[in-house]
């Protein structure tokens, strides 16, 4: 149930400051706090590996949570500790030949872009950028005319970090899975505030984090793994964990996403991405969806009103994340001079998405991410700031 006045008693920095950057690193709640904290006492007390044994229901209603909130079973989960983590070890698995095809979106994250044109390099496959449509989103008919049957993978990031548009994925996987192309998802940006539900947008494969908007510890992230996909595929890295010593020359990979995982974690921060996840289910995504999308488009009007602000933000649909400019400030200056009011947003630089803003022009953007619990006024706070000193 949405019910902001407990949301805010569970956040009280959410009160005592006005945090605006969950695109970055959420606050988490009291309860995710509470419970992370209690185990790393607890491994003070028994020992880690004691502390981790008497937890292993909990620890395995991880990714029954995760599952349920994206509409997946289990055994199509993989806990990683980043998202980055969690593509890469989905993407080096995907086998690639001379002439193959990478196609990446135009918003696509650096990470994943320098993975795949390492891969490109050593595997002798092309990466290819699809550009985005004149709103912003990925550009359905320029991917169609791009699709063919060499294509292996299509990237795709739900929703990218320097801007509010969400990207059309269930259209992608569409159209990607007539030739036959994978699809991978990066909803690092999207997980958390906007609905995700892994068969309705058809993709192969998704990679999420749980600092930003799971309000989840950091160091942690999972990747999903459509169910018969994972046993096809052999992760570039192993261990005791993602495959069993069977014979001294022999080895038999995990049967389902768990060969993406290794078996040392931090179990602390586990318990408390289950917490995330349970806290979020109990809200509701709809209703957090909802919540974060009033919280961004009423920033966005507020912000069109200040002189010498520009929003960015484009997109048909858009997610919780508004990027501004200010004529004659540098980002970084106007961040810091916010954070001095006890207002937290944060800059996205050119080279998070170096094909995206060397296209649009921008340099670096001021990134504001209000949550579901952010209030309206903590946002017209913000605006009244700009107004009287444009971020001074
Ligand atoms: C769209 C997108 N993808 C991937 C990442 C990387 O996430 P992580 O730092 O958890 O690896 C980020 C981080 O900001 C992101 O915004």
């Amino acid at each position: 149930m949405f019910d902001l006045d407990r949301i805010r008693r569970d956040t009280p920095a959410a009160v005592s400051s006005i945090f605006l950057d969950s695109a970055g690193s959420s606050l988490p709640p009291d309860p995710v706090v509470d419970a992370t904290v209690a185990h790393i006492r607890r491994e003070a007390v028994v020992g880690g590996y004691r502390a981790a044994n008497e937890r292993m229901a909990d620890l395995a209603a991880v990714k029954t949570s995760i599952a349920r909130l994206i509409g997946a079973t289990p055994s199509g989960i993989a806990l990683s500790d980043s998202a980055t983590r969690s593509w890469s070890d989905f993407f080096y698995s995907v086998p690639l030949t001379r002439g193959d095809r990478i196609l990446l979106c135009q918003v696509e994250y650096a990470s994943n872009a320098i993975a795949a044109l390492q891969r490109a390099t050593a595997t002798g496959a092309s990466v290819e950028f699809v550009p985005s449509d004149p709103s912003g989103q990925i550009d359905l008919a320029a991917l169609e005319n791009m699709l063919d049957e060499r294509v292996r993978i299509v990237s795709l990031v739900h929703a990218p970090t320097n801007g509010g548009l969400v990207n059309p994925a269930r259209e992608v996987s569409e159209l990607a899975h007539r030739v036959g192309a994978l699809v991978l998802l990066d909803a690092c940006q999207s997980i958390g505030q906007v609905r995700v539900d892994v068969g309705e947008l058809g993709v192969d494969a998704l990679s999420a984090t749980g600092r930003k908007w799971l309000r989840g510890p950091r160091g942690t992230g999972f990747l999903y793994v459509r169910p018969g996909l994972a046993e096809t595929l052999e992760p570039p890295a192993l261990d005791l964990h993602s495959a069993q010593w069977t014979g001294e020359r022999e080895y038999q990979l995990a049967p389902d996403a768990s060969r993406f995982e290794f078996w040392e974690c931090s179990v602390a921060a586990r318990l408390g991405l289950g917490v995330a996840v349970d806290y979020l289910l109990d809200i509701g995504i709809d209703a957090v969806q909802d919540a974060v999308s009033a919280r961004a488009e009423h920033l966005r009007a507020g912000l069109r009103t200040v002189a010498g602000v520009t929003v960015h933000d484009l997109g048909d649909r858009r997610s919780g994340i508004v990027s501004f400019t200010v004529d004659g400030r540098n980002p970084t200056d106007v961040r810091d001079e916010l954070a001095a009011k006890g207002i937290t947003v944060t800059v996205s630089h050119r080279r998070s998405t170096l094909v995206d803003m060397n296209l649009r022009g921008l340099d670096s953007v001021i990134r504001a991410s209000p949550h579901y619990f952010v209030t309206f006024d903590q946002l017209d706070e913000l605006v009244a700031s700009m107004h009287t000193g444009r971020g001074h």
